[in-house]
């Protein structure tokens, strides 16, 4: 629907589950290919989409590049740090023709915070505050196949420190948990976090996640600048509220449910930027580079969180990624 919207088609689909393929294909009008390769050279092909569990990224973005292709891979760029290297080495010069999806760059509340940021509206930025919960974690057997909360979930908020402080963080210390359900524990994951980082020029971001909010999904940016604050807040599915006689209101629905629906926009509004890149030739505006860097954040987050120490992210070198 969001390329259609775009003004692109869905020319081919494919999934190692056929069925999957078949289903999608079938309810837009695409063919169903037979492999990969099928589907990113047909000819009508030019840009790809690649929305598949995050072991197969670096494989399936190298080969559509590699194809003369522009490729969207969903986050995380890979499941490792490491791996990411691999990935940016084997690119080369081509690190533009990767659309990495970040799409909480796209939410009409945060880039509305972002580009008043640009515009002076609060003059400096001094400290940005992300918060970021979930409304219930997610099935237990996710759990170890996902890579740990800092990769797998806080990736999209360690990239938007990065985006909103425009500058890249010199030291980061990340304190964890399991407060939630014991069993994600067990598993070998932490159910709640918070990250602290410093830039050079002292900047501070602070990231609050968690699995788990009694009240639906938590997602708010808060910005603070020498002239004030901005904030991109929760979003009602209604925006119904009640009004009693002692004159307080309360909000009478829950905030959109989830990532589909608190952030359609962006979704939305990323794959029309995708489909503008491949129509002009241009590199995209977030890049398998931002993947690596967002990355390399989730995998000093992990380290921080695991030995108790800071990170002093300018010297790579004391880390041990392996
Ligand atoms: N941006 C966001 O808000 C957001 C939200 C959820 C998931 N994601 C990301 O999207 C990706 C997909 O997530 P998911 O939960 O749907 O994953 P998933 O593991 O359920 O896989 C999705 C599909 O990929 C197919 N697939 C697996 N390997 C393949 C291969 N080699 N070739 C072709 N198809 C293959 C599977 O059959 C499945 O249909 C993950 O990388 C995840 O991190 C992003």
């Amino acid at each position: 629907v969001a390329i259609k919207a775009a003004g692109a088609k869905l020319v081919t689909v494919y999934d190692v589950a056929e069925s999957a393929a078949a289903e999608v294909a079938s309810q837009y009008g695409a063919v169903a290919a037979a492999s990969l390769d099928e589907a990113i050279g047909h000819p009508e092909v030019e840009g790809v989409v690649i929305a598949t569990s995050t072991p197969t990224h670096v494989e399936l973005t190298l080969r559509v590049v590699d194809a003369g292709k522009m490729a969207l891979c969903e986050k995380p760029l890979a499941p490792t740090y490491a791996e990411c290297v691999h990935c940016i080495e084997q690119l080369g010069d081509r690190v533009g023709k990767v659309f990495l999806a970040f799409n909480r760059r796209f939410d009409p509340g945060h880039r509305g915070v972002w580009d008043r940021i640009a515009e002076g509206q609060i003059g400096a930025i001094e400290q940005l505050t992300i918060t970021c919960r979930d409304p219930h974690p997610p099935p237990l057997d996710y759990i170890p196949v996902s890579g740990g909360l800092f990769r797998d979930m806080m990736i999209h908020d360690l990239d938007m420190v990065r985006w909103f402080l425009a500058e890249e963080p010199v030291l980061l210390y990340a304190q964890g948990g399991c407060i939630i359900d014991p069993e994600i524990g067990r598993l070998g994951d932490i159910d709640s976090a918070m990250v602290t980082m410093r830039t050079a020029s002292n900047r501070l971001a602070v990231i609050v996640n968690s699995r788990r909010a009694a009240f639906g999904f938590d997602q708010r940016v808060e910005a603070f600048g020498s002239e004030g604050m901005l904030i991109s807040d929760n979003l009602p599915a209604t925006g119904i509220k009640r009004f009693g006689g002692v004159g307080q209101s309360m909000a009478l629905d829950r905030w959109r449910t989830f990532y589909l629906e608190r952030y359609g926009d962006s979704y939305r509004n990323e794959i029309e930027a995708f489909v503008t890149c491949v129509e002009q030739s241009r590199d995209a505006p977030v890049t398998a580079r931002d993947g690596l860097f967002a990355s390399y954040l989730a995998e000093a987050a992990t380290y921080s969180y695991a030995n108790n120490v800071p990170v002093a992210l300018n010297d790579r070198a004391e880390i041990d990624w392996t």
